[in-house]
């Protein structure tokens, strides 16, 4: 398929495609193995320098202190490099990574960033990352790492709960920048109309996960800086991750749950949800052919290669994230298991992702 052929029509027949003979949250294809995520994090070097010196201040210039790594430190601090209070390289990265997704990573590491002497680039490694609706620059935190143990139907219901609530805020900050750069008014209309699904789903998964004690992780959110707004090619790459990928693989799943959720109450709920996915992901893919038209065949490569790294995290990941709700959650919420998940996953990306131009 085509990008100018993904309608809401197209999508839902996809899914009909790619869901026949998926009414078992069982069935599924062999060989999935479970892959680890990285996320990439910016630390100052000035930062880095002062943990790993430990905070102590009692006097004592480091101009030229060699780090661990070899290199030079800028000279900007003021710790005592005999300090002892130092942490080492695993817990700078491990503490950076779970301050910014509330949990500790699998594993982690730092390192100088490539031609950035002023930042450390830190890994960590998570086994599921955020997918689920889509997201925006300004959404800060993340229902799958914010402290929650991903077991079972709670778990899962919390983190949807947040990332419908994330979608509000990101449809509704989409719009305004879509708005200010004078695209078509049917799509900043579709776009707001879109963020008033999210609210609806949001309250719709927070009930359901009230039921079940699911813990409440809020959604932080900055708000766009009007006085620097973002570029068409920045915009234009999010929404091919987050919308052309992130959503579109989230209204499969719900069409899914839709199918094979626990009880009739669940399969309409599930079912009304992924109808607005379906809509929301054709209504990515015309932005994305909007942004398209004026953007250069650089910055269209650009989107396209953000769009494929995308897909291959959600290929590595959105398994392992399913595979984390045990099979009594799985069957209550209709979820594929693992397997089934990789080959949605990979018979979507044969069918659109691969194919879009
Ligand atoms: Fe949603
Ligand atoms: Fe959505």
């Amino acid at each position: 398929m085509i990008r100018s052929e993904v309608s809401v029509v197209a999508l839902s027949s996809l899914f009909a495609a790619l869901l026949a003979g998926c009414g078992s949250t069982e069935t599924g294809c062999e060989g999935y193995e479970p892959q680890e995520n990285t996320v990439l994090l910016d630390l100052p070097r000035a930062d880095y320098d002062a943990l790993r010196m430990g905070e102590a201040t009692t006097g004592g210039s480091t101009a030229g202190e060699t780090t661990t790594d070899g290199s030079t430190s800028d000279g900007s601090t003021t710790s005592d490099p005999t300090g002892g209070e130092g942490l080492s390289d695993a817990e700078i990265c491990a503490q950076v990574c779970a301050a910014n997704y509330g949990e500790a990573p699998v594993s982690c590491s730092v390192a100088p960033k490539k031609d950035d002497p002023m930042n450390m680039l830190v890994s960590c490694v998570y086994l599921s990352i955020c997918i689920g609706g889509r997201g925006h620059e300004g959404v800060r935190s993340c229902g799958a790492a914010a402290g929650v143990v991903l077991s079972g139907a709670a778990a899962w219901l919390a983190r949807a709960t947040h990332d419908e609530g994330a979608s509000v805020r990101a449809f509704e900050a989409l719009a305004q920048e879509l708005a200010a750069l004078d695209a078509p008014a049917e799509l900043v209309a579709a776009l707001e109309a879109a963020a008033v699904d999210e609210v609806r789903h949001a309250a719709m998964m927070g009930a359901i996960g009230a039921r079940f004690a699911a813990p409440v992780v809020a959604v932080e959110f900055s708000e766009v800086d009007r006085s620097r707004p973002r570029s068409l090619v920045e915009i234009a790459v999010e929404n091919a991750a987050e919308g052309c990928v992130h959503e579109t693989w989230a209204a499969l799943v719900a069409a899914h749950q839709g199918r094979a959720a626990g009880s009739p109450e669940l399969r309409v709920l599930f079912g009304e949800i992924a109808g607005d996915e379906a809509r929301h992901a054709a209504l990515a893919w015309a932005i994305d052919g909007w942004l398209a038209t004026r953007l250069t065949a650089a910055e269209r490569a650009q989107v396209a290669e953000a769009r494929r790294a995308a897909v291959e995290r959600l290929l590595a990941g959105a398994p392992e994230l399913l595979s984390a709700v045990d099979a009594e959650g799985r069957a209550l919420l209709g979820l594929p298991s693992a397997a089934a998940a990789r080959g949605l996953a990979r018979g979507l990306d044969a069918a659109l992702w691969s194919a879009a131009a």
